[in-house]
């Protein structure tokens, strides 16, 4: 099938993985177009790093399919690779325990990013031989260009570690732009940070969709912080997929009422 006349970038069907005993994900399905942000969200233990492990390489699912379209249309079987090929065609994610490496600058943490990144993009492929690789001078600009979209140039000689946790946060989004993906999984990029510093994430990322024309899959438990940005929303609980639509459904399903605040909160 040809991914832009099926008009998809993602599709997922039936997932499923258990481990030991216990079946963290079941019968996950979810289609993404071009350009989307949808929200995954769900109570602690609902399966959503599941999810993403799943569709990034991390884990193989035991059941189900994946595949993705890249920007010419070839699809890929995404439950049979691992991370860094997954990287290669277009796939990214940042983690919910972020993962930087701490005692390098913030400006080597992201040059190590753009090492791995997709080098096929349309313009790569009309200037193959010009853009194949990148020199030193152009790694640096662009480095130096990421940073201070996300407002941390000023930093980019300090250890990763000792920046605070917000700024952590964005450092591992723009480690995970650096790669040039099509796909952006961002797993609770707010987690840990204050009210203000989480509107002006939001609002970054609603910003960075339309730059780099990214489609995103954003996992937060604060059903709120997803509704201002998101145009659809699937709520996992216990692993299963108890609803799936847009923010305003959602708002109102009495399942997902349920998960959230206990039988109590439905009439
Ligand atoms: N590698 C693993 N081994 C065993 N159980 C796991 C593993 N990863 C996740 N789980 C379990 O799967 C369930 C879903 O976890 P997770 O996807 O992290 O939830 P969420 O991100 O929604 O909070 C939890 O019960 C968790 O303990
Ligand atoms: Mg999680």
């Amino acid at each position: 099938m040809n991914g832009r006349r099926s008009g998809l970038l993602l599709q997922v069907t039936d997932l499923s993985i258990v481990f030991g005993g216990l079946k963290a994900v079941s019968d996950f399905s979810c289609d993404l177009a071009p350009g989307e942000l949808v929200g995954l969200i769900g109570p602690n233990g609902a399966g959503k790093t599941t999810v993403f492990n799943m569709l990034s390489g991390v884990y193989t699912p035991t059941a189900g399919e994946i595949n993705y379209w890249d920007h010419k249309g070839k699809v890929y079987n995404v439950g049979t690779m691992g991370p860094a090929s997954l990287n290669h065609i277009g796939i990214s994610r940042t983690f919910q325990n972020i993962r930087l490496f701490g005692s390098m600058t913030v400006e080597d943490n992201v040059r190590i990013a753009l090492h791995s990144r997709r080098v096929e993009t349309p313009l790569d492929v009309l200037f193959r031989l010009k853009r194949f690789r990148m020199d030193e001078d152009r790694m640096i600009q662009k480095t130096g260009e990421l940073l201070s979209l996300f407002r941390i140039e000023a930093k980019k000689h300090e250890l990763a570690r000792n920046l605070p946790y917000g700024e952590q946060r964005k450092l591992e989004i723009v480690r995970a732009l650096a790669a040039n993906p099509q796909l952006l999984l961002l797993d609770e990029p707010a987690a840990g940070m204050n009210p203000q510093e989480t509107e002006e994430l939001m609002k970054l990322i609603g910003f960075i969709r339309r730059e780099f024309r990214l489609t995103i899959l954003l996992i937060e438990h604060d059903m709120r912080l997803v509704m201002g940005i998101c145009e659809r929303i699937i709520v996992l609980d216990y692993g299963r997929t108890i609803a799936a639509g847009t923010p305003e459904d959602i708002q109102k399903n009495p399942a997902v009422i349920k998960a959230y605040l206990g039988e109590d909160a439905v009439k």
